[in-house]
């Protein structure tokens, strides 16, 4: 249809050459505008998953649906990494949603995650879904997942919530291949699932500063005493080679106080020689150790890099307004606010990140949770967990102290995360 007003254009005595122009131009806009969609759409990773505009699906169901509108009237496009900012958008309730596996279904899910087994009751936290603002997001595809990781090796590198993300992957796939077809060997720093029927590895490499440092074994150690060996990464990172997709992490291991002890180079002097560095300084550093090698070892062409962002902890309820809770604590539902940000994640130690990938060679994709898990206080362990190997009693979990606001009950939160990244994959 052609506008009203240019059909008016002529009475109004235009000169032709500026309404020739003026169509043209407008011509011209929307052969772009096509070709855009055309090329979204072709994208070659939909090609396995029919991505349904939501709108020709949800008119009948779900009473319990809570945002019908945005259902009927949907414009957005199909994901795209490039194209999709997925920190924009909002948590949707669906009661009909049903996790792909359970905390008692998923063998590998550790103490830490596993909260239904651990008595936590209320499960509405398992049925919230992200939809980004401006685009579709695919919903997790064990098949698609098993096909790209064909003859591969997929490695998750960093701290307790790389594990968390790591086992999510696991148990979103592990329940598609027969008993026999695949097998798990944890180790204390390294673990591996194996799929053999597609000769692919899920692998998680315990390394939560990414560099050296003297605690990384003891999982509990005095945090007064950590030393990060900033410039310190190729030995371990040996392990990191050969691998055909890998994913980092690092920050919470980071935020134990406002400065970090810090050791680089061989001095003489050993672990004497450290000094006390703003922790960002020091993040920069060993950021850029493990930016250096990267750049230096990976061959862009063989292995995909991606970097999972900071994950929010949610240690402080006055943040959302909650004055008299106490951390997480019986928390059942995601915060609603708009761009809700906390005290538990710093914008500081995420530009830091963004601005040291910026100037690597080898591409980096982030898988940016941040935001999204901003919301989501009521997805955490809390009360539901473990200390020293042992769940906590009826008695302690009471304690609203003891809630665990850092972690993430499985299933939950980190399956988004995952739901993201294999769409970007
Ligand atoms: C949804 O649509 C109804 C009417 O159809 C309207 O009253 C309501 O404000 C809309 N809600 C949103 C969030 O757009
Ligand atoms: C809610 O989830 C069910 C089951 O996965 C799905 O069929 C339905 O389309 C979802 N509803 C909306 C509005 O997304
Ligand atoms: C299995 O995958 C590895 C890479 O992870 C590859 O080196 C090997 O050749 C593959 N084996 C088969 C039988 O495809
Ligand atoms: C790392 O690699 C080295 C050399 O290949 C090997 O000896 C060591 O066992 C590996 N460590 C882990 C934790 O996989
Ligand atoms: C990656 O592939 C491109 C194009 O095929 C080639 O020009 C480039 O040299 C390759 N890079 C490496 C590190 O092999
Ligand atoms: C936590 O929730 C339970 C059940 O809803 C309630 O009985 C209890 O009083 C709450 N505790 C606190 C400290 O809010
Ligand atoms: C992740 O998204 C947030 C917005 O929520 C943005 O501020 C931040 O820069 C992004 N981080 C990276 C590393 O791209």
């Amino acid at each position: 249809m052609i506008p009203s007003s240019l059909m008016k254009a002529p009475r109004a005595k235009l000169p032709l050459p500026i309404i020739i122009a003026t169509v043209c131009a407008l011509v011209f806009i929307i052969v772009l505008y096509a070709e855009r969609l055309s090329f979204l759409s072709s994208s070659s990773f939909f090609k396995l998953t029919p991505c349904s505009r939501r709108g020709f699906k949800s008119k009948s169901s779900d009473k319990a649906e809570e945002n019908i509108n945005a259902s009927l009237i949907d414009d957005r496009f199909d994901f795209d990494p490039e194209e999709c900012n997925v920190a924009n958008g909002k948590w949707v309730f669906n009661r009909s949603i049903k996790p792909l596996y359970t905390d008692r279904s998923c063998p590998y899910i550790d103490k830490q995650f596993s909260c239904a087994k651990n008595g936590r009751l209320d499960s509405d936290y398992e049925r919230w879904e992200w939809q980004p603002e401006d685009c579709t997001l695919p919903r997790f595809n064990p098949e698609l997942a098993l096909k790209k990781l064909r003859g591969k090796r997929l490695l998750f590198v960093g701290d307790s919530l790389q594990r968390n993300q790591w086992e999510s992957f696991v148990c979103l796939v592990e329940w598609v291949i027969p008993e026999k077809k695949k097998s798990m060997r944890r180790g204390h720093t390294h673990s591996v699932f194996k799929v053999k029927e597609y000769n692919a590895t899920i692998e998680f490499y315990w390394a939560p500063y990414l560099v050296e440092s003297n605690t990384d074994v003891n999982i509990i150690g005095d945090t007064k005493k950590r030393i990060i060996k900033v410039d310190e990464i190729a030995q371990r990172a040996i392990n990191w080679t050969g691998v055909d997709i890998l994913v980092f992490n690092t920050y919470v291991w980071w935020m134990s106080g406002l400065r970090i002890k810090t050791l680089w180079g061989s001095f003489a002097n050993g672990e004497e020689g450290f000094e006390e560095f703003d922790t960002t300084v020091a993040y920069k550093l060993a950021l850029k150790t493990w930016a250096n090698w990267v750049d230096s070892t990976i061959n862009p062409n063989k292995t995909r890099v991606f970097f999972t962002t900071m994950s929010p902890t949610h240690t402080r309820s006055a943040d959302w307004g909650n004055i008299d809770g106490v951390k997480c604590f019986n928390e059942t539902k995601p915060v609603k606010k708009k761009k809700y940000w906390g005290s538990g994640s710093d914008k500081k130690m995420m530009s830091v990140v963004a601005h040291v990938a910026k100037n690597m060679k080898v591409p980096v994709t982030f898988i940016n949770i941040t935001q999204l898990s901003e919301y989501r206080i009521d997805g955490h362990s809390s009360v539901y967990t473990e200390t020293g190997g042992k769940l906590l009693t009826e008695e302690e979990r009471k304690d609203p102290y003891n809630a665990d606001c850092i972690h993430w009950c499985l299933p939950g939160v980190p399956d988004t995360w995952n739901q993201i990244f294999l769409a970007s994959l």
